[in-house]
């Protein structure tokens, strides 16, 4: 890869490329955390980032929305990266380019979960400043999460 990015927002078109690497990116099947939804009709809010020499490769997609009750914040709702291009920035570009497209829409603060379980996924929100709260039973029975959330701009 270059050392340059590609960021912008994502569209209905991506939801293919994205699907066809999701579980194997994530590391377990990912079923409808990424519907098609986010792609068509929230697309405008997430990012896409490629390699700026091959912007037809993708490297990174984060799915994100601002909030219809609290429209001062900005939601990350998945975001993934490259196995083979992780540490090298892709995923803090990501939530940059969110949160600047989402402050400059009014948000102040962004939130975004993790399973207790994944280690790398925490680590991550913490090198990015987020505090994070541990809340039981979030998405269900025993399905504990960290709620984590910072200001903006990042
Ligand atoms: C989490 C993920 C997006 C990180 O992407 P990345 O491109 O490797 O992250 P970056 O290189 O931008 O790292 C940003 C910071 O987080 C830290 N970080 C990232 N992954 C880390 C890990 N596994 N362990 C410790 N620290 C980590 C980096 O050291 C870096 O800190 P620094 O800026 O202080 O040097 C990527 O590992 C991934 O796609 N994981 C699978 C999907 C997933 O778990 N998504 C999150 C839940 S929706």
């Amino acid at each position: 890869m270059s050392d340059e990015l590609m960021l912008r927002p994502l569209t209905g078109a991506d939801f293919s490329a994205a699907r066809e690497v999701a579980d194997e990116w994530f590391g377990h099947p990912v079923g409808l955390t990424m519907h098609r939804l986010f792609f068509e009709q929230l697309g405008a809010s997430g990012v896409y980032a490629a390699d700026a020499a091959r912007p037809e490769r993708m490297v990174g997609v984060l799915l994100g929305l601002r909030s219809e009750i609290e429209p001062d914040l900005a939601y990350v709702h998945f975001h993934m990266v490259d196995p083979s291009l992780r540490g090298r920035g892709v995923g803090r570009a990501l939530y940059v380019d969110f949160g600047e497209r989402m402050h400059a829409r009014g948000c102040t603060s962004i939130r975004a979960l993790a399973a207790p379980d994944r280690v790398g996924s925490r680590r991550f929100h913490e090198a990015l400043g987020f505090a994070g709260r541990e809340e039981p039973d979030y998405v269900g029975p025993g399905q504990d999460r960290v709620v984590y959330e910072r200001r903006l701009p990042i």
